[in-house]
């Protein structure tokens, strides 16, 4: 009965918050609803505070990973204006900031559940490849980023074997799995989280140098991080309340994402 009621109270507190934000718009003179692509909660401005006063120091005000501190961090932070970030869903971003890359990946969300898809993070392939074949695989791979690609079959043979299920045919990142059901032709969300890298994207492929990338391949993404000591992106949650998180992903859906950010009046 408790719980009943409480949810109830809730439902009702929410319904007060939708029509305070509605009034608040209708006020303010804010264009249009909301766009299905656009995260059906949180506060834009209210992420964007949030954004200028911690977030910027590594992805940078612009959203280009480039904050007055992005050379301390291997691999460098995430740019939020590449295209690869459209296959991103709110919830998944929602997460990584309240619980951290590795709890995320590891699933310790404490019940909280992705709609789309489970995590996955990158496997590691240590105990298939020698380390010379990852060295070779890395400048195969870095080939798809700059047009020159080496003519070496037995890098295109173990692309195909282990990795284009996840990373696509071409390296775009559309394989298999992250497109899973979606319609091919029309602009994918990845269903598998964190997206799969698409390696045509310089601006993404610089993030990260060779040393990187040979041991996120021989140990996977979690490893790299836990036995290697990389960097990944840290949790928030104790620090923001889940409002302020849903803020930021808004203001990051908008303004770097979608490329739209709001002027005020
Ligand atoms: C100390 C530097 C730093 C700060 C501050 C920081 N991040 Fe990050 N963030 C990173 C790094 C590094 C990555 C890349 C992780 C990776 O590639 O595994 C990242 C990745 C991300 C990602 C993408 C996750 C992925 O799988 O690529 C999101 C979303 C994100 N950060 C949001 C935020 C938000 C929102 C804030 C502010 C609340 C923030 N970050 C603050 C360093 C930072
Ligand atoms: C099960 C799916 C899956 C398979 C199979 C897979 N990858 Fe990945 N890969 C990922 C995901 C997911 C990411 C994004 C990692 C992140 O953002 O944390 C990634 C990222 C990468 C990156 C970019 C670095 C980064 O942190 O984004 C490289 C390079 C890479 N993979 C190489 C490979 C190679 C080489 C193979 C085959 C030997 C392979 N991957 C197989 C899922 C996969």
């Amino acid at each position: 009965m408790m719980q009943v009621l409480s949810f109830a109270f809730q439902r009702a507190v929410l319904a007060l918050g939708v029509f305070l934000l509605a009034a608040g718009a209708a006020q303010a003179a804010y264009k249009a609803p909301p766009k299905p692509e656009m995260p059906e909660k949180g506060d834009y401005w209210l992420g964007e505070e949030v954004y200028k006063e911690i977030c910027f120091s590594c992805h940078g005000l612009k959203g280009d990973g480039k904050g007055p501190n992005w050379k301390a961090s291997y691999p460098r932070p995430q740019v939020f204006t590449s295209p690869l970030m459209k296959r991103m869903t709110d919830e998944y971003v929602f997460a990584v900031v309240k619980y951290g890359k590795m709890n995320v990946l590891k699933e310790k969300m404490n019940g909280f559940k992705l709609k789309l898809s489970r995590p996955t993070a990158m496997p590691s392939f240590g105990e298939v490849l020698e380390d010379a074949q990852i060295r070779k695989l890395i400048a195969w791979e870095r080939g798809f980023t700059t047009g020159k690609q080496p003519n070496d079959p037995e890098m295109k043979e173990i692309f195909e074997a282990a990795c284009i299920q996840c990373h696509g045919k071409t390296g775009l990142g559309n394989g298999e799995r992250p497109v899973g059901s979606q319609d091919p032709n029309k602009p994918f969300v990845s269903e598998i989280q964190p997206p799969p890298m698409n390696y045509h994207l310089k601006e993404q492929m610089e993030r990260f140098d060779d040393k990187f990338l040979f041991w996120l391949i021989k140990v996977g993404r979690i490893d790299v991080s836990e036995q290697v000591n990389y960097n990944y992106m840290q949790a928030y949650g104790h620090v923001l309340k889940d409002e302020e998180i849903w803020g930021v992903v808004r203001y990051v859906r908008e303004a770097f994402i979608n490329g739209k950010p709001r002027t005020k009046k």
